[in-house]
């Protein structure tokens, strides 16, 4: 070893001792001829004073560069009384030395190190992602993602689960997001698929007999990407032999309690809550509420349905509804912000966000002389409006209405809480399992049924019997695992009767029969041979992480991230195809500069 010690571990009963370090110059300091740096590895920092005496190291100094690697040799002294660094924990000591190697000198950085760095462009900070590692908080975040991945391979183990590699090399699946494809070499013209989740190999595993099974798996999904979506991510992947729901809920709290305690020492209460999915779009106009704030939304269809307001009665008498919520204290909202609410409203579709400010004692609002007294007064009191709060309504279809104000609402609380009115504390833990999911939902684009989760997911059993007459009112064994307004994870008791499952696919869903049969026809015949009841589910590790480590964006969690266009500045990928690898493809590109 090149070192005796790291850069966090020299204390006062190491002085009198020589030591060797090894490390990053982290900065230099002359006090009046009094050379002075700070080491810095992976573990910590420490001094280093030079020798006075000692002329080669005298004429090396000023040559020295931030971010080097050098080597010191020296002996380890306890610091004079009153120059003790407290926020170091080798801050009681300093390495008197009297021998430096430079190992590699550095270029000045791109930018600085430090925390602010956080103000450097995103772009150069992934273009030189290796530096941008060295910062502490990304490293702390690394990790952070180990001890976590640690104590889920270890509670699973605890737990008899199997942890088994499944391919990254698989086939097309019709269902879910758009996938990667792999041209074969050896097979031409045909294409292997990226894995958007090991789903269907998990599922063979159970009929194999494997009875529990995890991997901290790699998903590939060809998705527009944002804040908690990456092309390539992580999955917490299980899935168990002969248990219901009950056992689901059960063993994911368990391993949440112990990542918790594990990796940030905190105390998470279980049984989560459980709420089902028409509650969860009622109340909160989301699958995955953030329950830290109230502003629940209510519906108002019924106190509606005769009104002079067309825009509402409208909606009611063609099978809509009518929701409002009150953001409470959010009347001195700008026009500027209420102009963005608009907008964001139409974009999801809505025609307008009509509003009813309360404001010096009176209501203001362009829907004011539409609404008739006893309308008013039932919005007053079901809605508690009082000075100072505002009203935002949705009329329309039951689904986007709901979708709208949840999205409004989270808008708002982020409004009250630039206003000091509001607090949504990063560590108020509001877990929530959302249940009874509709089996599927109505795809007006494609003009069928799609599976709300994934086509394996178990109808409830009770509602079997819907199936043909009102498919939309059959649930799904579909559970999620929601973590304040984000979706941690998704999973569900499965199908594993072939008659069902082949009714689904073809009867149900209505994929042709002969897309059944080449994209699903081994886990079908495999059903036929012994397939045990089973079920699982699957956490986004990224997510997970990202909200133990406090971070907005899960790219600070994974080491070498996707920009938003997909591409990884580092390395600059995607980049071109040789000529000579296409041919050997026999793939042709079409694109324009190719
Ligand atoms: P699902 O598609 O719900 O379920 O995915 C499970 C979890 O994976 C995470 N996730 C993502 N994280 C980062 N970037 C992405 N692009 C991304 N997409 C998904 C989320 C999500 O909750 N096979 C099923 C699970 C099962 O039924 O067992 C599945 O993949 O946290
Ligand atoms: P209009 O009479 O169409 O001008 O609408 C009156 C008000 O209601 C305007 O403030 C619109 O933004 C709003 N509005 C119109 N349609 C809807 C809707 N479907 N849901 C909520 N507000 C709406």
């Amino acid at each position: 070893m090149k070192r005796s010690h790291n850069c966090n571990q020299l204390r006062k009963d190491n002085a009198g001792s020589s030591a060797t370090l090894i490390g990053w110059i982290d900065s230099l300091r002359d006090h009046g001829g009094v050379f002075f740096l700070d080491l810095r590895d992976r573990e910590g920092k420490t001094q280093v004073v030079l020798d006075p005496e000692n002329q080669t190291l005298s004429e090396l100094f000023p040559k020295l560069k931030p971010e080097s690697v050098i080597e010191v040799s020296g002996e380890v002294r306890t610091r004079d009384t009153g120059t003790e660094n407290a926020n170091l924990d080798t801050g009681d000591v300093e390495l008197f030395a009297n021998g430096i190697i430079v190992h590699n000198q550095s270029k000045t950085p791109p930018f600085p190190l430090d925390d602010s760095a956080d103000k450097v462009g995103e772009d150069l900070r992934l273009t030189y992602r290796y530096l941008d590692l060295r910062r502490q908080s990304n490293l702390n975040a690394l990790k952070l993602r180990h001890q976590a991945s640690l104590a889920i391979r270890k509670y699973f183990d605890d737990k008899n689960f199997l942890e088994i590699e499944t391919p990254m090399l698989f086939k097309s699946t019709p269902e879910g997001a758009r996938e990667f494809l792999v041209p074969s070499r050896l097979n031409e013209g045909k294409f292997y698929a990226l894995p958007q989740s090991p789903q269907q190999y998990k599922q063979m595993l159970m009929v194999a007999g494997i009875e529990r099974y995890y991997q901290l798996a790699r998903c590939f999904r060809d998705e527009d990407l944002r804040a908690d979506r990456q092309p390539e991510f992580t999955q917490i992947d299980l899935e168990m032999s002969f248990i219901d729901r009950e056992d689901m809920y059960a063993l994911i709290e368990g391993l949440l309690k112990t990542v918790w305690k594990e990796t940030i020492g905190e105390e998470i209460n279980t049984p989560f809550l459980r709420m089902p999915f028409n509650e969860a779009m009622n109340r909160f106009g989301s699958d995955k509420p953030d329950m830290r704030f109230g502003l629940e939304i209510q519906d108002f269809s019924e106190d509606f349905r005769t009104s002079d307001f067309k825009v509402f009665a409208g909606a009611v008498n063609s099978g809509g509804v009518v929701k409002a919520f009150n953001a409470r204290g959010l009347a001195d909202i700008t026009q500027g912000e209420l102009k963005h609410l608009e907008e964001t409203a139409k974009s999801l579709g809505a025609k307008g966000l009509a509003f009813i400010k309360s404001e010096g004692g009176e209501w203001k609002s362009p829907i004011l002389k539409f609404l008739s007294d006893t309308e008013k007064d039932i919005l007053k009191n079901k809605l508690e409006v009082g000075n100072g709060d505002i009203v935002f309504f949705a009329a329309g279809g039951w689904e986007s209405s709901c979708n709208i104000l949840g999205r409004i609402r989270l808008e708002t609380a982020t409004l009250l809480e630039k206003r000091g009115k509001q607090k949504r504390d990063p560590t108020d833990w509001k877990f929530l399992w959302v249940i009874d999911f509709p089996l599927m939902h109505f795809d007006e684009d494609e003009g069928r049924y799609v599976a709300s989760h994934h086509p394996f997911t178990a109808p409830v059993e009770e509602d079997l019997s819907l199936i043909d007459s009102e498919p939309r009112k059959v649930r799904g064994q579909h559970y999620d695992i929601v973590l304040n307004g984000v979706e941690l994870g998704g999973g569900s008791i499965r199908i594993h009767q072939p008659d069902v499952q082949k009714k689904i696919f073809e009867e149900v869903l209505q994929i042709p029969s002969d897309v059944v049969k080449s994209r699903f026809g081994y886990m079908l015949e495999s059903f036929e041979y012994g397939a045990p009841p089973h079920g699982g589910i699957a956490l986004g590790l990224d997510r997970l992480v990202t909200i133990l480590a406090g971070k907005e964006s899960i790219r600070d969690v994974i080491a070498f991230p996707k920009t938003q266009k997909g591409q990884d500045l580092m390395t600059d990928s995607p980049g071109n195809a040789t000529e000579r690898q296409l041919r050997d493809l026999k793939v042709q590109s079409i694109a324009k500069d190719a």
